[in-house]
């Protein structure tokens, strides 16, 4: 099964593989006449990066399953998670003092987040032994209870995507511009398995045109307002000492850029907020708009926990399974943050009216939106925290 239609590779790619060559070598160059001791760093090395050892030497089928939770898609890499485990049930709490201030103002990316943390266990513990029961929400007296996962002994289930779980990275890069066949949106609607749950994929070139252009305005909008454009930079860890003390966050290997702005960046420090915000409104315009498809997962609600929770549940399927084809995802929910904002500061419904436009409904809520392609450039591994951390 092809998943694009057969394209002819752009020269600009074979071009760009030289001047990145090129770059790189100057770039080492510079490291040895400056780099060293100056900050520079290697982009997935030490204890921050160790939980994707995954699953490593560990035999018990419980933590295996709470393992692959702590390598889920999370939202700006805050991992609001805690795990409280047994043999026989993982309970998995929301860490609401994990929280993304106003980027994030109705904890829906939150609760998105936890629920591809679900994803990861149930594939886990089907894989090492176990026949996982998950209960959403079990206890309407306790909100930071959001799923309890229970295990209950049975023959191993031989799934490839356990094998992919820590090969998932999101990938800011840049894709190619393969027109998507069929088979894509075929297989994608497919592995939407969560009722209440729809996927929108958008094609065609005039859709994918208007997805750009909102996200690019939904990017300035952020930029603009003061309290988003903090709250975001927050997550930002520059040096190879805060990415060892907080092991979370988003890092400047994982932003997509390439090997030179990379380099420089390590070598030259954190960045302001507004360099840093015109390096990502670039991105934005530039290689984070390309790919075959732009995706959007709405729920029938407009922000129940546990639609937000079965949506998490399927954008990680997705991942997962792109990655086992070669694909790469990033999401992209520039819009979707905005359509909260104007929500909770009663602003014009900018994006607001837009999403609805897209999805073609005002009944139901657009949760994450994302896009898909073939990657240029393999992704990082984002830092994690260890275990031990999130026990509860
Ligand atoms: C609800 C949600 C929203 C996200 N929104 C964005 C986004 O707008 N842009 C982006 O680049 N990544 C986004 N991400 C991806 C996270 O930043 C990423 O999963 C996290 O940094 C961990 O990296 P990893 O996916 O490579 O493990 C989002 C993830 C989730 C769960």
């Amino acid at each position: 099964v092809t998943f694009f239609e057969e394209t002819t590779m752009d020269p600009r790619i074979a071009r760009r593989d030289w001047l990145k060559l090129l770059l790189g070598a100057g770039g080492a160059g510079l490291l040895v006449r400056f780099g060293a001791g100056c900050g520079y760093y290697s982009a997935d090395g030490g204890p921050a990066f160790a939980p994707w050892d995954f699953p490593g030497g560990e035999t018990l089928p419980e933590m295996i399953a709470a393992r692959a939770a702590l390598l889920a898609t999370n939202p700006h890499n805050t991992q609001p998670w805690a795990l409280h485990i047994t043999a026989s049930q993982i309970d998995l709490h929301a860490d609401f003092s994990r929280n993304l201030g106003t980027m994030d103002s109705l904890l829906r990316e939150m609760h998105i987040g936890l629920g591809c943390a679900v994803t990861n266990m149930v594939i886990a513990a089907r894989a090492s032994g176990r026949t996982p029961t998950v209960s959403l929400l079990p206890d309407p007296s306790d909100a930071s209870l959001v799923a309890s996962v229970a295990l209950a002994p049975a023959a191993p289930i031989d799934d490839p995507l356990f094998g992919v779980i820590a090969r998932r990275h999101t990938n800011r890069g840049r894709y190619a511009d393969a027109p998507a066949a069929d088979a894509l949106r075929a297989t994608l609607e497919s592995l939407v398995t969560e009722p209440g749950i729809k996927l929108h994929l958008f094609t065609d070139g005039a859709d994918m045109a208007i997805f750009r252009q909102g996200t690019v305005d939904a990017t300035n909008a952020i930029i603009a307002d003061a309290d988003m454009s903090r709250d975001t930079n927050a997550w930002y860890r520059q040096s190879a000492d805060d990415i060892l003390q907080h092991r979370d966050g988003i890092t400047i290997d994982c932003s997509g850029s390439g090997a030179s702005v990379v380099f420089l960046s390590k070598v030259t420090g954190r960045p302001s907020d507004q360099t840093a915000n015109s390096y990502w409104l670039a991105a934005t315009q530039g290689a984070q708009t390309t790919g075959s498809a732009f995706g959007i997962l709405s729920s029938s609600s407009q922000n129940a926990r546990a639609d937000q929770l079965r949506v998490g549940q399927v954008y990680q399927a997705m991942h997962l399974w792109a990655v086992s084809q070669g694909l790469a995802m990033q999401p992209l929910n520039q819009m979707a943050e905005r359509q909260d904002r104007e929500e909770t500061q009663g602003l014009p419904p900018q994006s607001t009216s837009l999403l609805g436009q897209l999805i073609g409904s005002t009944n139901r809520r657009a949760q994450m939106l994302f896009r898909i392609g073939y990657p240029w450039d393999d992704a990082n591994a984002s830092p994690r925290r260890p275990i031990d951390w999130v026990l509860q």
